[in-house]
């Protein structure tokens, strides 16, 4: 290993191989210096802390050109950072999760349930990995299928996907926007909360005006990290608890909706009561 990037703390950092090194030519290690610089930098005046693996990995993403150039952050939650990148003169959205203070036993009881992983003994770091992989399979399913967007790449802790936004500016979050046909608005995610389950099979979880953005008046689902697959034991309850938000926060809009009857529409069968008492338990 080689270092060639100093942190602006001043520590160093060993960031890629020799093999990788000699790949790279001079003008191009030249840039790659900069940028790397530049993030630092920026991550130190916001304040923001990783881990020197995951700080290694976002910068295999500027080496591997999948990524231009790291532009800023979009936000900064408990358990991840989302920041602005570009590639090209496209935007993209990095969504970093933070090894440290993610809530793995949260984590690993939703993979649990999952048939696509088989999680036996795992360390913290596999669990968050493999639950990166599932948000990432997960946004991938839902973008073909409904407004969400493309699910571009996943290693280890990071997920590259489409930035939400105009001109590199994010998209609001529902919750923040003022003037919208509301009735059309809930229309909408209605019919994408129903292609979801019928045609992906999926269920959001997470679903509420803080997770679905408004861009050209269209909803946008965002922050699949919760997503279950139908066949999930929580598959039901999470559903009927997207209900419930989804249809709380249109009633304060003056919508007219009922979360049994939305409940109904998507599936096509009545709440369970086993099912919706257990909402306490999610
Ligand atoms: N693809 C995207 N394009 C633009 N903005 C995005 C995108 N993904 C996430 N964001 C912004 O980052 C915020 C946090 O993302 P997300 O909901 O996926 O993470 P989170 O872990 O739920 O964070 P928090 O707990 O802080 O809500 C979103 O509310 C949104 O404003
Ligand atoms: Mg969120």
């Amino acid at each position: 290993m080689i270092v060639i990037a100093k942190s602006s703390n001043n520590e160093f950092y060993e960031l890629i191989s020799e093999e990788e090194e000699i790949k790279l030519d001079k003008q191009y290690q030249k840039e790659i210096l900069e940028k790397e610089k530049k993030f630092l930098e920026e991550l130190k005046t916001a304040n923001e802390v990783f881990d020197k693996r995951t700080l290694m990995n976002l910068f295999r993403l500027l080496v591997g050109k999948h990524i231009t150039e790291f532009v800023g952050i979009v936000n900064s939650g408990k358990e991840a950072v989302v920041f602005k990148a570009r590639k090209g003169k496209f935007y993209r959205a990095v969504k970093v999760y933070r090894v440290a203070t993610c809530d793995f036993k949260t984590m690993s009881k939703y993979i649990q349930g999952d048939p696509r992983f088989h999680l036996r003994k795992s360390s913290r770091r596999q669990i968050i990995h493999a639950w990166v992989e599932k948000e990432f399979r997960n946004l991938k399913r839902a973008s073909e299928i409904i407004n969400a967007p493309k699910a571009r790449l996943r290693r280890e802790n990071i997920l590259v996907m489409d930035f939400v936004g105009h001109r590199g500016v994010p998209a609001p979050k529902l919750k923040d926007v003022q003037n919208l046909d509301w009735e059309k608005c809930f229309k909408t995610i209605k019919e994408s909360m129903k292609k979801l389950y019928e045609e992906g099979e999926l269920i959001h979880g997470d679903l509420s005006e803080y997770n679905i953005l408004i861009k050209d008046n269209e909803p946008i689902f965002i922050d699949f990290s919760q997503s279950v697959i139908t066949q999930h034991p929580l598959s039901q309850p999470l559903l009927i608890r997207d209900c419930i938000n989804v249809c709380n926060f249109f009633k304060r809009k003056k919508v007219n909706c009922n979360y049994k009857n939305l409940y109904t529409y998507i599936t096509g069968k009545d709440i369970n009561p086993i099912d919706e008492a257990m909402i306490k338990q999610l």
